[in-house]
């Protein structure tokens, strides 16, 4: 029988998701291992893992907060922050750094309020900074979700972010 726990409000996490996660830490809670997969499937359910979630998870599964926070911040596959509808992933490689890459960011965050690391206030975009892409001979780089766009410049970010809504 899963143990239930008080759970707390969250803006971001719906009635039917809080039922999922409970779910999905009963499902999991014997097994050895057990954070990882719960996490991720936590993660898929919010799209992020807010402290409160972490909580959460870690009462489950009988576990400190600082032992599940631990983990999930070992893995680079977690995200703390909620994230944008759309990803860029913009490349900092001495090919794009010699292509002017630092101005392409400062535009982007200047025209849609979006920090580098981080997410705008409407949540459209999170911002993110890479290593290189492997696409050197058309630096600037960027990835938008899935989509390569090469030799970008601050002139025509426009151009190109304002078909993602
Ligand atoms: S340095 Fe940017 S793609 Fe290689």
């Amino acid at each position: 029988m899963s143990q239930q726990h008080f759970r707390p409000e969250h803006e971001d996490i719906t009635e039917d998701m809080w039922q999922d996660i409970d779910r999905i830490i009963a499902r999991n809670k014997d097994s050895p291992g057990a954070v990882i997969p719960v996490l991720r499937e936590c993660q898929e359910q919010v799209g992020y893992l807010p402290m409160l979630l972490l909580d959460h998870i870690g009462l489950g599964l009988n576990l400190p907060r600082s032992e599940v926070f631990g983990i999930a911040s070992f893995y680079g596959l977690f995200s703390f922050a909620p994230k944008g509808r759309h990803t860029i992933k913009i490349c900092k490689g001495t090919a794009c750094f010699v292509k002017g890459v630092n101005e392409v960011i400062r535009r982007i965050e200047q025209e849609y309020k979006v920090p580098e690391g981080g997410t705008d206030q409407e949540r459209r975009f999170s911002l993110e900074s890479v290593r290189c892409l492997g696409a050197c001979g058309f630096a600037p780089v960027m990835l938008v979700d899935n989509d390569t766009h090469g030799c970008v410049s601050a002139d025509r970010i426009n151009n190109l972010l304002d078909g993602y809504e």
